[in-house]
Parts: C-alpha cells; structure tokens; sequence
C-alpha cells in the first residue's frame, strides 16, 4: 500500500540512487503502480519517476543513475488518481524545490488543495500527496525552516500518513514523520535509512528506531535526531532486527510464494518456540470469560479456526470480527473480553482501528509477524509469529505461524497436553505434503481452465475452505468461494452445474461421513470434485473425480495446519498456467494501510 525509504550517506561523494533502488525494489509487494526516485544535486531536486513495474520503468530511465548522496523513492498503490508519471511520487512544489513520498491517504485533500489554489498554488497531479509539498512550501516562504514547516503541516493534514522530505533550499537533510502509517528508521554502517518496512533495509542497518505518531526525524549525514512536537529530543530506543537480508531474496526460486509455501515447517517450528510465552501471557490474563478476534484477510480466516478450537477445547464463549467491522460491535466489550489481533503486518489500518477501541475497555493481544510493528506497540500483550519476513502478497507461511500460535494458545488454555505433543509433528507432516507437489502441478493443468470454483469444508476445515477459495481468487483471478459443506443446499447449491470444480477438504474424524454426503450432492449434480483426503481413504477414489492425499496421519483436529498447503500449491500453479504473477497479484498490496 505504497513504500517509501529515504537514505542519506555519510560519504558525501558517494551516490545514493543505487542504494535507494536496491531498498524501493524489496518494498514492490506493497505497490507496483509506479516507481520514483528524487536525489539532491548540483543545487538541485533531480527526479525520476514513471509508471509501472520496478523492471520497466528501471529499464526505461535507468533509475540508479543520479548524482546526490542523499534522497528518497517511493513504490504507489494508487488511491487518489490512475497510475500514471504525474501521479507518480515523489510529489513537489512548483518549483521543484521540495519533494515528497508519502505512502497513506489524506483525507482532508480537497479542501487544502482548494485553499492552497486560491493562494496561486497549481497543482499539476490528482493526487492527495500533491499538497503536502505545497503546505510545506508556504510555511517556508512563511519563514520556517523544513523541519516546522513538516510540523506545521501535518497540524493541517488529517487521515493516515508516512512521510519523507527533502529541499534544495535547506539540503543535506532529510525530514520524515508518520501518523498511522509504518516507518523505520535505520542506523547503518555508511548511512542513515527510512523505510516503510524492514526488508528494504536489511542489508543495509540492523539497528533501528521506530518513530511514534507526529515525531519528527531528522536524518543528515551525522546521524539521526527524533524530536516530539515540543522540539524536545526523543531518546529514542534503538532495537536490532533479527532477520538476515537473504531471507527477503527468492533464493532460487522462481517466486517468493513458492519459497514461502516451502519455509512453512521452518514457520511452524520456530513459532513453536513461543510457548513460553504464551503460558506466561495466559497466566497474567486473570479472569477472562469471552474472546473476540478481530482481522483480514487470510488473517480472519486463522482467526476463525480459533474460534473452533478455543469453543472446542477451553469451551471459552468466542466471536471472530472483520475489524473493519469491529466498531459496530464495541458495546459488548469489556474488562472479561480478551480481543485478539491477528496479523502478519501489525500495520493493517481496520486493525489498528479497531485495537484503539478495544484497548478503552478490554485486553488486547496482539498475534503478528513483524516485530516493532504498531500492533505490537499498542497491543496490552504480544506473540510474536516467527516466519520471517513474507515478500509474496498471497499470505501463506505467516497463515500457518498464525494457526500454530493459536493452537498453542488454545492448547496451553485447554490444557491439552496431547495436543501440544501433536503440534511438534507438523513441521514433518507439512514437508511430507509438499513432498508431493508434483501431484498438484499435474491437477493445476487439468483444473486453470475454470472459471468458477466451490471450496467445502466442516468444523475445523471449514476456515480453510475459505482460505483455500482466498489463495485461488487473489493471484489467479479465477472466481473462487468457500463454504461450510452443510450450507451449500442452503442456497449456492444452485450454482452447481456440470464439471465444476469443487475441492472437498475431507480429513478422517467427526465430520467426515457428513461431508462425504454433501461430496455426493454435489456430484449427483455434475461437480468435478478434487477431493483433499487422508492417507488409505480409498473410498474417496471412487466417489470423487481427483483425490490429493495427505500421506500422513493427520486428524481433523490438525488438519488445518496441513490441509492448507495442497491449497497453496494448486492456487499456485494454476496462476503459473495462467500465465500470471502470482507474487504481484492486480490490485492488492502485502500491507494495507489505508481503511
Ligand atoms: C491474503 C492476504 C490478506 C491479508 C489481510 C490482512 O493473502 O494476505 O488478506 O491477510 O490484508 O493483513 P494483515 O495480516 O497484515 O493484517
């Protein structure tokens, strides 16, 4: 949902353009709208930007060729104007004498754009950014210097905001600050570095600095200063971010969704590790007689198999709330309410929202996967997944580090000690999965020509039905829903017409003689049925058209966990034969940050 990074070398002579590349090119997953660079040279703002893909639009102006040692870039998800090179980042002045990246949205544009008119400003793109170069502009011309005239702008914005600042008229420095969007800061060995997340500066700073709501940092070539908006000095803490730059390579992978869905037992194993902690959390909670989840996305759908087991085990009275949706439900909070944020990013906007709410009244934990993010910042506890850092849009390894939190969760609640035995398992049965990938190519060739597919799922598997309909629409464009096996006669039954795939998720255990009825009405009325079975089942054979065998002894209980990868894999491999990208899927971004 846009990235922005900002670098500043301590070598005068050196040029940064190559280093800002290097760092804008690993934010792509959250835009591929248009790229754009700006340096400071030579007395002045040099820019270049355009539409499109991080490759083409390098190919066509040879991005890392600009003289400054010091600049910022910027990846766009568009929201306010189509991509297009005006509507690019950086946004300037008239005179190009301030440039501006900005990944969020301000909601009071029209209004600011129409004043700043009336004053003789022209604005030359339709985006809401375009102001804030402006705004800052007049505060100069007003007398204050960069840094005031940041701060004397955002008294004026309103909406959610990470932004970096650079002008030719007080150079050598760049401002950033930040109001409900992510920014980092890096101190590293040859410089200073913003990003709008970690893995564009990993190869570059280790130590970091997370800026808090309107701070003002200032990054010149003697390192960084933060200040509050009293210009007092933060004594900021300076934290170190365990994560290897390999990590957010493809390391020989065609794509990072396949290298993700690979490092799933590696996920689950390493969040196992947080079973202490958890034991630790659950212990300080007290008295707690409801639970409320509260996500997004792929998110939502981890939280929902919490419902099932937390309901199933602890026997703990659950609800499970879109948080775009949360606020509406805010009067049933209270002190006994335990809500629980889940999310890879802890920077989802609906989320944050939602846990500004829940904090007045409840406990709130946070279940994420980036460490420093805001929900760990704000959240009252934390568990943190331990996957490591996710380039593909498509959520996969953080998915299941997010189920395995939750079962250890639900576990250590329930004391279910044969089920916390169970969960140390799943990092073999996972691998034992991917093991027979092949089987999964050969269906995706015989299954990408589809337009519409159903996925059935009961109990526990019926989260991952949904999360299995999720991966197929989101990177392969094909028309995809998830329903609870007995609900399909309830209505979508109707849609069942000769040779549509449905992919029957059918583990051994309670549910499965009911979904192997609701696998026969669908075929009676022509479904193409892929079953997802267990290992032995071989009436399965006989009653569907494809059966993927999990060949490992995985109960319903589990099942989740491990069910899920043949999903990944198929959603995967039909948009290879699609022909698309499934890293970089239209219209989605990894971090949404806008509500
Ligand atoms: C889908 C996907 C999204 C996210 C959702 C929430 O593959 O990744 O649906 O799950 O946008 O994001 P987080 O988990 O960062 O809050």
């Amino acid at each position: 949902m846009c990235g922005i990074v900002g670098c500043i070398l301590k070598d005068d002579k050196k040029d940064v353009a190559p280093i800002l590349f290097d760092c804008i090119s690993k934010l792509e997953y959250r835009g591929y709208d248009s790229i754009g660079l700006a340096t400071f040279d030579d007395e002045n703002i040099h820019i270049k930007k355009d539409k499109g893909k991080i490759n083409e639009v390098n190919e066509k102006l040879d991005l890392q060729d600009m003289a400054g040692n010091f600049g910022i870039a910027h990846v766009r998800w568009a929201t306010h104007g189509d991509p297009s090179k005006l509507n690019s980042h950086p946004q300037v002045d008239e005179n190009v004498e301030i440039a501006v990246v900005h990944n969020g949205i301000i909601e009071n544009n029209t209004k600011i754009k129409a004043d700043l008119e009336k004053e003789g400003h022209i604005f030359k793109s339709d985006t809401d950014t375009e102001v804030i170069p402006h705004l800052i502009e007049k505060f100069m011309d007003e007398g204050f210097d960069l840094e005031h005239a940041v701060r004397k702008t955002i008294e004026v914005i309103e909406g959610a905001y990470a932004i970096a600042v650079i002008s030719s008229r007080e150079p050598d420095k760049i401002i950033a600050t930040r109001k409900d969007s992510p920014l980092i800061v890096g101190i590293g060995e040859d410089g200073y570095y913003l990003a709008s997340d970690s893995p564009a500066i990993l190869k570059y700073a280790k130590d970091i600095i997370y800026p808090e709501r309107d701070e003002i940092v200032i990054l010149d070539k003697s390192g960084v200063v933060v200040h509050d908006e009293f210009d007092n000095v933060v004594n900021k803490q300076i934290d170190t971010i365990n994560w290897t730059p390999e990590m957010a390579e493809k390391e020989g992978y065609d794509h990072f969704m396949i290298k993700e869905i690979n490092e799933q037992a590696t996920a689950v194993r390493n969040t196992l590790t947080q079973r202490d902690n958890i034991k630790n959390i659950i212990d300080d909670l007290g008295d707690i007689d409801r639970i409320c989840f509260v996500a997004c996305g792929t998110s939502y759908h981890a939280s929902l198999t919490g419902k099932y087991l937390l309901e199933s085990l602890a026997g703990i009275s659950t609800d499970v709330i879109l948080a775009s949706e949360f606020k509406y439900s805010a009067k049933t909070l209270d002190d006994k309410t335990l809500v629980i944020f889940i999310s890879q990013s802890g920077e989802t906007a609906d989320s944050l929202k939602a846990l500004d709410i829940a904090n007045e009244t409840s406990k709130t934990l946070g279940i994420v996967n980036v460490a420093g993010s805001s929900i760990t910042r704000r959240a009252k506890y934390v568990i943190q997944t331990q996957a490591g850092p996710e380039i593909g849009v498509a959520a996969t390894k953080t998915y299941v580090s997010q189920l395995t939190a939750i079962y250890l969760f639900a576990a250590l609640l329930a004391d279910d000690n044969d089920l916390l035995d169970e969960l140390y398992n799943v990092p073999d049965y996972i691998d034992e999965v991917l093991a027979d990938f092949e089987e999964v190519k050969i269906l995706s060739n015989r299954y990408h020509f589809a337009k519409d597919f159903f996925y059935l799922g009961r109990g526990y598997v019926y989260p991952t039905a949904l999360e299995g309909a999720l991966k197929l629409k989101e990177i392969s464009y094909i028309h995809g829903e998830g329903y609870a096996a007995g609900e399909l006669k309830h209505g979508p039954l109707a849609l069942i017409d000769e040779g549509i795939p449905v992919v029957v998720i059918i583990p051994p255990g309670d549910a499965y003689k009911k979904t192997m009825s609701n696998l026969e009405e669908v075929k009676s009325r022509g479904a193409s049925v892929l079953a997802i079975g267990g290992s032995g089942d071989e009436d399965l054979k006989s009653k569907a058209q494809d059966v993927f065998y999990i060949n490992c002894d995985v109960g319903e209980l589990i099942a989740p966990l491990v069910y899920i990868v043949p999903l990944q894999l198929l959603s995967y491999y039909v948009t290879l034969e699609k022909g698309f990208d499934p890293d970089k899927p239209r219209n989605l971004a990894k971090c949404v940050t806008v509500e």
